[in-house]
């Protein structure tokens, strides 16, 4: 089977868990605002990515649905909030009017709370891994997503408006703001699929580095795509004054950076045969990519 075929059976398995969990309505308008985000496609990468990272590790990727699908609600919500005034001040994500257009601000709000909230409840319904693996796979999630992660890299981009800093610190603020949702997918996935602790540690230094050059394309792709293309406005990290790889490096560097992080990326799995082959096809669609 050819990878993009490959990507777009993982997409709609992924599309159709999402679809059938959120269909359970809870008892407000809220729900509506969670599925209007959730529901408006998005490339998937980060549950693909838990599922190749457990099929790297000898199992298959779709048993852990609930746990991949879990992560893409967290992600779903930090898009939310990210686009909010009060944050990036957003009109436009995933080619739609961003939450807050269409429900208002306190509704996005708690769109994001809910996805958050539901994540838990989602992952937690993942059968047959033993309790304990499933435990610590979720501990870590929790910690990639909060703030020592995610949420952490999203207050070091909130603080870093406008000021110049060092490439270290710019190193740190993505790889909260993006690494760490990659690291809990990949890690996520091996963890489930029962990897050895070599494995793991080669598949973290891969997420890692997969992660930064996502992120470093991210910055990128403001500058030099349209909002046709991506799903969302161009030019938001300048008006913003944010600082990115392009305004630390420029843009010519930070193409260079992202190219030469996904051959380190590569080499972080030597180790592992034929089955991480959908993890290497993911890593170079990473720079070249689009949207
Ligand atoms: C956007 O993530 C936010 C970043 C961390 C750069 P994606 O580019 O994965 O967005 P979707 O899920 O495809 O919409
Ligand atoms: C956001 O980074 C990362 C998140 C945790 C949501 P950006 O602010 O650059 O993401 P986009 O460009 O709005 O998707
Ligand atoms: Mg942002
Ligand atoms: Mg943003
Ligand atoms: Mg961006």
């Amino acid at each position: 089977m050819d990878f993009k075929t490959y990507y777009s059976n993982q997409q709609k398995l992924v599309e159709d868990f999402l679809k059938k969990r959120i269909a359970k309505k809870g008892i407000s308008k809220v729900d509506d605002a969670m599925e209007y985000s959730l529901m408006a496609g998005g490339k998937r990468i980060r549950p693909i990515l838990l599922m190749a990272a457990a099929e790297a590790c000898g199992k298959k990727g779709y048993s852990f649905l609930p746990v991949a699908c879990g992560l893409e609600m967290i992600h779903t919500y930090s898009l939310i909030h990210d686009d909010l005034p009060c944050m990036d001040d957003d009109d436009y994500r995933r080619g739609r009017l961003t939450n807050h257009k269409v429900f208002g601000e306190a509704m996005a709000v708690l769109a994001g709370d809910g996805l958050l909230t539901l994540a838990f409840e989602v992952m937690l319904e993942q059968k047959n891994v033993p309790a304990e693996v499933l435990v610590e796979t979720v501990r870590e999630m929790a910690m990639c997503a909060g703030n020592f992660g995610m949420v952490g890299g999203q207050g070091l981009d909130l603080e870093a408006e406008g000021k110049k800093i060092s490439p270290e610190e710019l190193r740190k603020l993505h790889a909260g703001k993006t690494g760490a949702l990659f690291i809990g997918a990949i890690r996520g996935g091996a963890h489930l699929a029962g990897a050895t602790n070599e494995q793991l540690l080669a598949l973290t230094k891969f997420a890692d580095l997969l992660g930064l050059a996502f992120q470093i394309t991210d910055d990128i792709l403001d500058v030099t795509s349209t909002q046709e293309e991506l799903g969302k406005p161009i030019g938001s990290d300048e008006k913003n004054e944010k600082s990115t790889y392009v305004t630390l490096f420029g843009l010519e560097a930070s193409k260079e950076l992202a190219a030469k992080t996904i051959e380190e990326a590569l080499a972080c799995l030597e180790g592992f045969g034929e089955n991480a082959e959908p993890l290497r096809e993911i890593a170079k669609m990473m720079c070249n990519r689009r949207s």
